[in-house]
């Protein structure tokens, strides 16, 4: 396995990151630059609010399917988390006791030690194999991650962040990663009213709103921006054309920002896209896994049919 070192952001990348979005002719920003440890704990409170029902919905589900997981991969099997910032999804996986080894696979280095030392207390007998790496770049696994069937996992919809064509290169390098004896079980919002979505992403007590507003803090601080804070308010929207969610920043006011060196002007009503949150039909995302090579071979949904779990096999064929 690489060391740390080539998996930490290099100097300058926030910046550069930020910069390749606000200098296009449609701002936007990556939404991979909401987890900085404010951004986590923000997250972190979003979960717990009533409106979000994603987290508590899928954990129910999990729960509830969990022992169906066990009795289709059967074990010893090894179990590749996608984004794990905490063990706590993946415990009620390992809890079913078919698992031999652990793979987490995080951005966070610190975040995956962390987990190590805990499972290390908690379930002595189980290998964990840390995979400091941004999820999307994956094509392999560590060579001592054991020669057994292997369950990957990537909960909580964070696939829909991923545009579709991105989510189903995803879904193949992931196939490639996991080999031909695995299984895939992937949480995935769905599609619904958007009187019950939009609340999920612009809440009550401005949780979300600070969640998205915290970016341009990071960037005042890691990027060497100077962002009035104040001068830009939260937006959720609905996309039906696109299925999605989005969010954007929206600039209050005609001002110019700087950045990193170069200077970023806003006009009134402009706005910086910061995230979409693609929602799936079952069907519809049953056929994206099926053109990345994998089957589905069970769909399972919470009684109102707020959010999927879908396990995928490889698909046969040629
Ligand atoms: C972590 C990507 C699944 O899209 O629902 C929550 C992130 N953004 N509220 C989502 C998020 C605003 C979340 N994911």
């Amino acid at each position: 396995m690489p060391d740390d070192s080539a998996f930490k952001p290099a100097v300058g990348s926030v910046a550069d990151a930020a910069l390749t979005g606000l200098l296009q002719e449609r701002k936007t920003l990556p939404a991979k630059l909401f987890y900085d440890e404010a951004g986590c704990r923000l997250f972190g409170r979003i979960t717990e609010l009533p409106e979000y029902y994603l987290t508590r919905t899928e954990r129910a589900l999990l729960a509830a399917v969990a022992p169906r997981v066990a009795t289709a991969v059967r074990g010893p099997a090894v179990l590749v988390e996608y984004g794990a910032s905490d063990e706590a999804k993946a415990e009620v996986l390992l809890g079913t006791n078919i698992f031999n080894a652990y793979v987490p696979i995080d951005v966070a280095a610190p975040q995956l030690e962390q987990m190590r030392a805990r499972l290390r207390q908690d379930r002595p007998e189980l290998l964990v194999c840390l995979v400091p790496a941004d999820f999307m770049d994956v094509a392999a696994l560590p060579t001592e991650v054991p020669q057994l069937p292997r369950l990957g996992f990537f909960p909580g919809s964070t696939i829909g962040n991923l545009d579709p064509p991105e989510a189903r290169r995803f879904l193949q390098r992931a196939r490639q990663a996991l080999g031909r004896d695995s299984w895939f079980l992937v949480g995935v919002d769905l599609r619904k009213d958007p009187a019950i979505l939009l609340p999920a992403y612009h809440d009550a007590q401005g949780v979300t709103a600070a969640f998205n507003r915290n970016l341009l803090v990071r960037l005042n601080r890691e990027a060497a921006a100077n962002f009035d804070i104040g001068a830009f308010a939260h937006q959720a929207l609905w996309n039906d054309t696109a299925s999605r969610i989005e969010m954007h920043l929206v600039s209050l006011a005609d001002q110019q920002v700087r950045l990193a060196g170069h200077v970023i002007r806003f006009s009134r009503g402009e706005t910086i896209h910061t995230e979409n949150s693609y929602k799936y039909d079952a069907e519809r995302f049953a056929a994206l896994a099926e053109d990345a090579g994998w089957h589905c071979a069970e769909l399972w949904t919470d009684p109102a049919r707020l959010f999927s779990l879908h396990l995928l096999e490889p698909r046969q064929g040629p």
